[in-house]
């Protein structure tokens, strides 16, 4: 894969980002996802590459656009690659104008992203220092005992990160009782997971069910970064079990980093659409629009963040549409 790829799917983000932007608390959150999706296709099938979306917006009859199986980028002539997207990660996030929504993507060589199924994934994922020192099938605090001990700090200088949902408060109970400390979130736990591998974040640890789809993105995120994720698929009825018998896909297996994403040929690329801890979110300055991203190859570990300046007047495109 060629690195030059990367400022292109820079190219992408941005342009999901900003398009998406425009909706921040709006409690438009579908017109949002929609502004991301078809910005984000337009710039992809204008790269020279031959992408298939392996993780996109749902199946075929469900979703116009960015759907499984859709070929993206100009065709012959580019590298063959498996696509992930998530045009807009955080919908309700932009609606209601919170933080940490991104505009994400990830490629790999084709075949070598996990085809996840859109569906719950228990996750468990950290950065560079406590990598192979976490398992998702140990308890709570044993992991969170691991971290502390990788980053040489008390248990109570521990920060986890989790959604807060009710289907979380045994997790959430357990990290209290071992004395660490919590970060809830509303949603969005691809920015969360990534936010484990920096250090100015303040987060240590991600717990919790989240979608499949979005930890194989952060997989290939946290791969560049050298961290890792573990993930379990959980079904939550028994037609979601049938769809990964279907797909031979175990559901008491731990997944992975490897199994998430085979090999380091993989780019991450992401645009913060709102504010967070990692990226700024898009900026409308009058004639032009601020975008903060970040980029990433698994193979080299360059790590890049880019700060784009985009001309409103030369971009007229860039301009809400109402
Ligand atoms: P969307 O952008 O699709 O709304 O996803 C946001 C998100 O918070 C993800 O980051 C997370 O993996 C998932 O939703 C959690 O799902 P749920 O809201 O059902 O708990």
């Amino acid at each position: 894969m060629e690195r030059s790829l990367s400022m292109e799917l820079v190219r992408v983000t941005e342009a999901a980002a900003i398009a998406s932007a425009r909706w921040m608390g709006r409690g438009l959150k579908n017109e949002a996802d929609e502004a991301a999706t078809t910005a984000m296709r337009n710039v992809f099938n204008s790269i020279p590459m031959q992408g298939v979306v392996v993780i996109g917006e749902g199946e075929m009859d469900e979703a116009p656009m960015l759907y499984i199986g859709e070929e993206l980028g100009l065709g012959s002539g580019g590298p063959s690659v498996d696509i992930a997207v998530d045009p807009l990660e955080g919908t309700s996030i932009v609606a209601s104008g919170g933080w940490n929504a991104l505009a994400v993507l990830a490629i790999a060589d084709r075949g070598n992203l996990l085809n996840a199924p859109d569906m719950y994934m228990d996750k468990l994922a950290v950065g560079p220092e406590s990598r192979g020192k976490v398992d998702i099938n140990a308890s709570v605090t044993d992991n969170l005992l691991a971290v502390a001990r990788a980053k040489n700090k008390d248990i109570e200088d521990v920060v986890a990160t989790i959604l807060n949902r009710p289907r979380h408060q045994k997790i959430i109970d357990e990290i209290r009782r071992s004395g660490a400390r919590i970060k809830l979130i509303d949603d969005g736990d691809v920015a969360a997971a990534l936010n484990t591998a920096f250090d100015e974040t303040g987060v240590d640890i991600l717990f919790g069910l989240g979608g499949a789809p979005e930890g194989v993105i952060a997989a290939v995120g946290l791969k560049c970064l050298g961290g890792e994720i573990q993930g379990k698929l959980v079904p939550q009825n028994d037609q979601e079990l049938q769809r990964c018998i279907r797909m031979g896909l175990d559901v008491n297996r731990v997944f992975l980093m490897d199994d998430l994403v085979k090999g380091d040929d993989a780019i991450f690329a992401a645009t913060g659409v709102t504010d967070g801890e990692l990226l700024r979110g898009v900026q409308f300055k009058g004639t032009y629009a601020e975008s903060h991203s970040l980029v990433m190859r698994a193979k080299s570990g360059t790590v890049r963040f880019i700060e784009g300046r985009h001309s409103l007047k030369k971009k007229p495109h860039l301009m809400m549409e109402d």
